[in-house]
């Protein structure tokens, strides 16, 4: 089988994408998965540059779930570069959807598409409660994604 590539996109790169990029690989290496790799960028560049949110942060700790990114914008390379680019939500699916470009190789769909169709909820303006609904919600998607896939 070939080289996983697997981007995970939210607005900022700070809150939802860095945790799913985390927990996405935690999940590939406890299945024993050595050849994919994992990467998060935001729609949009606010807080490029920046480390997760601290909130991020202590729920991985909190899981054992080693985190470790500073935030970027999507670019149209990644549309070549990834096999898989994976949406938090809608309203990111769509801004994709508009910048993605003609030679794109990358399969792009909503994380949720590969479970229930939910989107993952921004826990940005909320309390430490839902960065702990994320990190589940993570969990459940990475696994329903390798298991969609065959891996
Ligand atoms: C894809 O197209 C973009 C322009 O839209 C170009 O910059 C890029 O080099 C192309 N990538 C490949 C792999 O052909």
């Amino acid at each position: 089988m070939s080289d996983l590539k697997v981007l995970i996109v939210c607005l900022g790169n700070i809150c939802r994408s860095p945790m799913g990029e985390a927990v996405l690989r935690d999940v590939a290496n406890k299945r024993g998965i050595s050849d994919i790799t994992v990467d998060s960028c935001g729609t949009a560049g606010y807080h490029v540059g920046e480390l997760p949110d601290d909130r991020t942060v202590s729920t991985c700790r909190k899981h054992q779930i080693p985190i470790e990114h500073s935030a970027r914008q999507i670019q149209t390379s990644d549309f070549t570069e990834f096999t898989h680019i994976l949406a938090a939500d809608e309203s990111n699916l769509r801004n994709l959807e508009r910048i993605r470009p003609k030679n794109a190789t990358a399969e792009l769909c909503l994380w949720g598409s590969f479970l229930d169709h939910k989107p993952i909820a921004d826990p940005y303006y909320g309390g430490m409660n839902g960065f702990e609904q994320v990190y589940q919600q993570c969990v459940a998607l990475s696994n329903a994604f390798l298991d969609k896939i065959g891996r």
